[in-house]
């Protein structure tokens, strides 16, 4: 057998909603349409590889070639491309370039399913509601087709390579096809479709609300890269709290020599950060969790700083990090091309009665992450949220809790080392205890 691949990135994304093609858009640093790019090429069964792009973005790369108008076109234009690179193909691959994170295993599946003499594979996966058939009018339900007889379709589709070429020649124009296995089938209905396992996590980006799924799937596949720093100098804000001095520690397991850990709870950042210069990075763990509902924090008391005890925990939370941002660029603190952390918090998703203040600045420090962090800098900006995670302010709030379910503050700050260490900007990452090793 001797297998070519096709990537469709040829389409305009009109339900994503940007001018940029949905494929474009950076994932953790990286185009979208090269994380599946990336695993087919790599994968030591496929022989040839082309990628379809609109013809309004050239892309440097030997593998590109120009898509159709459908996705029917830009299959069959990746057909007789592939063809005339490597005219002795005998099966194609194809694969949506808005699915990401398409695996090795699908892959191997896929092949050994060929190898058996299917005429083609499809990959689906089981739905978790039941699907309703409508009549012609579209207005009414007709049937509730058998579920278990019942799959939600993904790619890679692969096929006999003649097969796909005659079905997509023969196939008529007027019929509203959306992918390739629908054409085969209409053309010869008695082919052979193997059916392999898709996985969950092989989403399409269609919507906007996809990438924010897809931005979890990215960052939760983050290698351990466990990066030796020896030589390197760095700066800790908020060291002497349950994560900021697992960091520490962290740090000088690695082979970090110069730590400063200034105290940064009051004052200026301006005045703590004064004297430190080009250090390699900086990590925020500058926090504060009080619980209170917002018509009791938010009166004017005397103590409060800033008037209120709700300003002043949106202040240390969200604002005085903006403020250490801007010192640690105009004063040289971080060097160009250096790294900067924030530790944000899982509960910046969804707001809950009794934290307004906390949740609400930590959301507001995760859109400032990935805002600024995208923008021309000059140094790597990026977000860890902690999810529950066993720290003296944690015991504080919520008092005795079950261990096993909380993350350690050491597993923790290894995390926010190993993304200081990455090279994407503007991105964040979740970590859950049930994710991390022990
Ligand atoms: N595709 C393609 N050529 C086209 C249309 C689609 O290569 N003329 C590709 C898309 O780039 C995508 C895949 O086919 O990777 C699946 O299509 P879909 O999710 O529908 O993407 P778009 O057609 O770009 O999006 P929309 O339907 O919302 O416009
Ligand atoms: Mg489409």
């Amino acid at each position: 057998m001797i297998l070519g691949a096709i990537i469709l990135a040829a389409g305009s994304g009109a339900r994503f909603g940007t001018s940029m093609p949905k494929q474009f858009i950076p994932l953790n640093g990286r185009p979208v349409w090269e994380y599946a790019y990336k695993t087919i090429k790599g994968h030591v069964g496929i022989n040839s590889v082309v990628v379809m792009f609109p013809p309004s973005v050239s892309v440097l790369n030997d593998d590109a070639r120009v898509g159709g108008n459908t996705r029917r076109d830009s299959t069959y234009l990746g057909l007789k491309a592939l063809l005339e690179t490597q005219p002795d193909i005998t099966h194609v691959l194809v694969h949506d370039a808005a699915r990401p994170f398409l695996t090795r295993k699908i892959i191997d599946d896929c092949i050994e399913a060929l190898n058996s003499g299917y005429d083609a594979v499809d990959v689906t996966i089981k739905s978790p509601d039941s699907i309703a058939r409508l009549d012609a009018s579209e207005s009414f339900v007709e049937a509730i087709p058998d579920r278990s007889k019942m799959r939600l379709g993904q790619t890679p589709q692969c096929f006999n390579a003649k097969l796909l070429l005659q079905a997509l020649e023969g196939a008529p124009e007027s019929l509203p096809f959306t992918d390739d296995i629908g054409i085969l089938l209409h053309v010869f209905p008695a082919a052979k479709v193997k059916n392999v396992e898709g996985d969950e996590e092989n989403i399409k980006i269609t919507t906007q609300s996809d990438l924010i799924k897809a931005e979890r799937i990215a960052n939760k596949m983050l290698d351990n890269p466990k990066k030796n720093l020896s030589g390197a100098r760095a700066v800790v804000l908020g060291a002497s709290g349950g994560i900021g001095s697992a960091v520490v520690e962290e740090l000088r397991a690695r082979g970090v020599t110069e730590i400063y850990t200034p105290s940064a709870r009051n004052g200026n950042p301006s005045d703590f950060l004064k004297g430190i210069k080009d250090v390699d990075i900086v990590i925020s763990c500058i926090g504060q969790l009080n619980r209170g509902d917002f018509l009791e924090m938010a009166k004017i008391t005397p103590e409060a700083e800033f008037g209120s005890l709700w300003f002043d925990e949106f202040r240390i939370n969200f604002t005085l990090q903006g403020q250490i941002f801007w010192d640690a660029l105009h004063m040289d603190v971080v060097k160009r091309g250096g790294s900067v952390v924030f530790v944000g918090s899982s509960s910046a998703y969804h707001g809950r009665p009794g934290y307004s203040a906390y949740s609400s600045a930590k959301a507001a420090l995760m859109n400032f992450v990935q805002s600024v962090g995208s923008e021309e800098i000059g140094v790597r900006l990026n977000l860890v949220n902690p999810g529950r995670c066993d720290t003296p302010m944690r015991q504080r709030m919520f008092g005795e809790e079950d261990k096993e379910t909380l993350a350690t503050p050491k597993q923790v700050a290894s995390k926010i080392v190993d993304v200081s260490t990455l090279p994407c900007s503007g991105s964040v990452f979740d970590i859950r205890a049930n994710e991390l090793d022990t």
